[in-house]
């Protein structure tokens, strides 16, 4: 049996977290890192092993005790991403690419590729990262930085907040619509877009403060070098769905765009109405099982059927609360 997901932390405010016992050291060339600056962070601090390969269970601790996100989305993002990027005999997670360090490969359609992997889980428009199409999903890109701070001058007098992000989360869409002919904007990506934008307001502001602002360079040292500033104090509150939506309700509401994608030519964004949206949580939940995981695992027996349906459990475990019913185990 697979270690449980951790529970809520008890100690919930904010306190120093770049202490001595976590100094920001650089990843070596070997170490896993990419698309998701938050994790990067953490590794590069030694909330996560420095190799970048973690166990579910080490994420969720890593994001509670780092940035004071609450356990019920710690719990529904980490066994997301694992269950489509992970290796669930051996419960690792590789937070950049494809790592041997993973352990031996389940049959395919299952990838185990790492968050690096394109369209389970990392997906387009991303805030700082290109679009696969453009040959690189995960990097830091100085470009799409640059342009976040033109919003930042902008829209929020040089700092990150949530009108920035309405704005630049609403750029991003439309540049890709206008670029990228695979354009793909459909759930689960439809929501960790969303999800994404808000996420710095949430956790690279200082705990002390309380304006929802992040100072750009603060931004740069988390989004480009998974760094904390000096004396950084994690968020004050933990931020869980409900916080995180009513974010992903003030980015969505003043450029309402539905769930979608290019057709192959450029300028085609088409509804896509099959996926899910914002009026239907639970549907991000069974279509993630039912479609996204059952894809990669279509005839899975014996320990990986068995570790497949524990991380499914797991998964749902936040969403009862949520008022979803939970999608039978495979057989
Ligand atoms: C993006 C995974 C927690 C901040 C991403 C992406 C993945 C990911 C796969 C790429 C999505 C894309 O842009 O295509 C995870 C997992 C987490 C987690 C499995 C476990 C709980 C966090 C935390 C933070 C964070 C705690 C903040 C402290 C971000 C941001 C992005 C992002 C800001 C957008 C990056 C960009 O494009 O500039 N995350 N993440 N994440 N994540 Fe995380
Ligand atoms: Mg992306």
């Amino acid at each position: 049996t697979l270690e449980k997901p951790p529970g809520q932390m008890k100690n919930t405010l904010t306190k120093l977290v770049n202490d001595p016992a976590h100094p920001w050291i650089a990843p070596a060339p070997d170490d896993q890192r990419d698309p998701c600056p938050g994790l990067n962070t953490l590794a590069n601090h030694g909330y996560l092993p420095r190799d970048g390969i973690a166990t579910p269970a080490q994420i969720v601790n890593a994001v509670q005790e780092g940035f004071n996100m609450a356990n019920d989305i710690a719990v529904f993002v980490t066994y997301a991403a694992h269950l489509v990027d992970g290796n669930l005999l051996t419960d690792l997670l590789s937070i950049g690419g494809k790592s041997a360090k993973t352990g031996p490969n389940p049959p395919s359609p299952a990838i185990v590729g790492g968050l690096d992997t394109h369209a389970v889980f990392e997906g387009d428009a991303s805030t700082t990262r290109g679009d696969a199409f453009f040959g690189d999903n995960h990097s830091f890109n100085e470009s799409l930085f640059d342009e976040l701070t033109a919003f930042s001058n902008k829209f929020g007098a040089g700092f990150y907040n949530l009108s920035v992000a309405t704005e630049f989360r609403f750029q991003r869409i439309q540049d890709s619509i206008a670029t990228n002919p695979q354009f793909s904007l459909i759930s689960p990506r439809y929501y960790t877009a969303y999800a994404e934008s808000v996420f710095p307001v949430a956790f690279f502001v200082d705990g002390r403060e309380t304006n929802g602002s992040l100072n750009m360079t603060v931004a740069r040292g988390f989004f480009q070098d998974g760094r904390m500033p000096n004396d950084f104090f994690r968020s004050n509150i933990s931020w869980g769905l409900d916080l995180i939506g009513e974010g992903i309700g003030f980015i969505f509401t003043p450029h309402p765009i539905e769930p979608g994608t290019n057709n192959g030519t450029l300028n085609s964004y088409t509804l896509d109405p099959n996926s899910a949206d914002f009026s239907d949580f639970c549907k991000l939940y069974t279509d993630f099982v039912n479609v996204t995981v059952r894809g990669l695992y279509p005839n899975a027996t014996g320990p990986l059927l068995n570790a497949l349906n524990q991380n499914l459990d797991f998964f749902f475990g936040p969403l009862g609360d949520q008022g979803c019913t939970q999608v039978p185990a495979f057989v």
